[in-house]
């Protein structure tokens, strides 16, 4: 009996250290390792306690193995009990943490907006995509042949000199306007022809309004009894749309040498409507684009027959048009992306 008495104190004991240990511990971390160590089967002082069996008379083992299992039992409870009160505390706390206030203001997202020069080109290119014209893309880099000799600018032709050219070999060149591209088409599809050709475009030239790198939109039309006429009415048009009804447009005489005749297109001033302003420079008009009947030798190059077919074509300054419109005075700001600048333009 003794050695029974002797074992209870002991449990006794042991109970009463892990509950004063227990009040000791703050986190379930701390139970779990703790409930570790005390049941550990040969160093903890509950796990190791079925170890003793060896040194207990055998009429009292089963005793002893039902108050130890009691202990063990009693143990896994209280830290079961702790492991719920921590775990709860512990989600408690980290919900708290991440709680969202669902009254704060939100934060604005930064809207993108169209660049002007997008805009413009957009813009034209629905205009005349309702007048039935398809879109060619030619490309940057050209032959000296389809940029120049092919427009009728042969070698020592003066015209050449209106362009300043970077070359990039005898043979290849940036080109220095999209009316390269009217070659190709005409090379490539036979009349009737209409087509706009948007892109870069480059040049040695460096201003206020001019940079190395700009955008042009071309137009071609080719078929039978085309004229000037045609290509008057559809400019009118143009105007209309893209600078306001009260708008229309002058041909003045000029010379390209893919173009004869040629003519500089000036839109009637839509600032002052015809009175004179800083922005027409008091003439009541603006220059905006350059255009003329396709050249008959052009078209012969192309293999049309230009005593069947006639055409017009013209080429606009995508930059030019948006700076008159937005009313800005430096091309640069157009490639700088100041925001500061871009952000007033929306439409
Ligand atoms: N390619 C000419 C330029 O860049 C513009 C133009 C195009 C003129 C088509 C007439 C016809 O100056």
């Amino acid at each position: 009996m003794s050695e029974l008495n002797e074992l209870s104190e002991k449990l006794n004991g042991i109970k009463e250290e892990i509950r004063s240990e227990l009040g000791k511990l703050e986190s379930s971390k701390s139970v779990f390792e703790y409930r570790k160590k005390i049941f550990d089967s040969k160093t903890g002082m509950v796990g190791s306690l079925m170890r003793e069996m060896g040194r207990i008379p055998n009429e009292m083992k089963a005793e002893y193995g039902k108050r130890v299992n009691e202990v063990k039992a009693w143990a896994q409870g209280v830290f079961e009990e702790m492991d719920e009160k921590f775990k709860a505390q512990e989600m408690r706390l980290k919900y708290e943490s991440e709680k969202i206030d669902v009254t704060m203001p939100a934060k604005k997202p930064a809207m993108g907006y169209l660049h002007p020069n997008t805009l413009i080109r957009e813009q034209i290119v629905d205009i005349f995509g309702s007048m039935g014209f398809d879109i060619y893309e030619g490309t940057e880099i050209e032959t000296d042949h389809y940029n120049f000799t092919a427009l009728n600018t042969p070698d020592d032709h003066p015209a050449r000199d209106m362009q300043d050219t970077f070359y990039l070999s005898d043979k290849f060149l940036l080109r220095t306007q999209t009316s390269a591209g009217q070659i190709h088409v005409m090379e490539a599809k036979k009349p009737p022809i209409k087509i706009i050709s948007p892109g870069k475009v480059f040049r040695s030239d460096d201003d206020a309004t001019h940079s190395p790198m700009f955008s042009q939109m071309e137009g071609l039309v080719v078929d039978k009894g085309i004229t000037l006429c045609d290509l008057k009415g559809m400019l009118d048009e143009f105007v209309k749309k893209i600078f306001g009804e009260g708008t229309s447009t002058r041909l003045r005489p000029s010379y390209f040498p893919f173009t004869e005749p040629s003519v500089e297109v000036d839109v009637s001033c839509f600032q002052c409507h015809g009175k004179g302003c800083k922005l027409c420079k008091g003439t009541g008009w603006i220059e905006v684009l350059g255009a003329g009947v396709v050249n008959k030798k052009v078209l012969e190059g192309c293999g049309i027959d230009s005593d069947i077919y006639s055409g017009f074509a013209f080429g606009i300054g995508i930059e030019r048009i948006a700076m008159l419109k937005y009313g800005i005075n430096n091309i640069k700001l157009l490639f700088e992306s100041d925001m500061r600048v871009l952000e007033q333009i929306r439409e």
